[in-house]
């Protein structure tokens, strides 16, 4: 019986994930904290850490994170996310354990706009090779006001924990 729970428990997992790519709806925030700086005056100052995407299990789909730091006073926007290695790549926020795609993200002045797991993801479709562990993909990352980002995200192992560091 209990190996019957565990099995549907990683069913519900896969369907989860398979499910990632139809997200839709109207949902409030991204989940950053919410911060009212404007008026600081200094412009967004932006950085990215903590990037890695899991090795990904499926050949089409890969998912990734990243955490992108603002310390200028001004609020801006995540807009847009591309890379050579996937068709499309779509930014997801996680509301009551269902997956729901956004347009931006806003990353508050003096905050920060966390992609982690169970959170706020990236995803990454319609793959022209499919990532191993070890390489680097190179994405660019999109704002409302500062100018483009690149970020060269690691491939880690698929059940890579960040804080753990394996
Ligand atoms: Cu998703």
């Amino acid at each position: 019986m209990r190996r019957t729970i565990l099995t549907a428990a990683a069913l519900v997992g896969a369907l989860t994930l398979a499910g990632c790519g139809t997200g839709q709806g109207s949902g409030t925030g991204s989940g950053s904290d919410k911060n009212a700086g404007d008026g600081s005056g200094s412009a967004a100052e932006l950085s990215v850490s903590a990037s890695y995407m899991p090795r990904p299990v499926s050949a089409d789909m890969a998912a990734g994170f990243l955490t992108i730091s603002n310390n200028g006073g001004t609020q801006d926007e995540l807009t847009s996310v591309t890379s050579d290695v996937a068709g499309q790549i779509t930014m997801h926020s996680t509301v009551g354990g269902a997956m729901e795609e956004k347009a931006s993200f806003v990353i508050p002045a003096h905050g920060r706009l966390v992609f982690r797991s169970g959170g706020n993801h990236l995803m990454f479709e319609k793959l022209r090779h499919r990532p191993e562990q070890g390489q680097t993909v190179t994405l660019r990352l999109g704002f409302a006001k500062s100018g483009p980002l690149t970020v060269e995200m690691p491939v880690k192992s698929a059940t890579y924990n960040p804080s753990t560091g394996r």
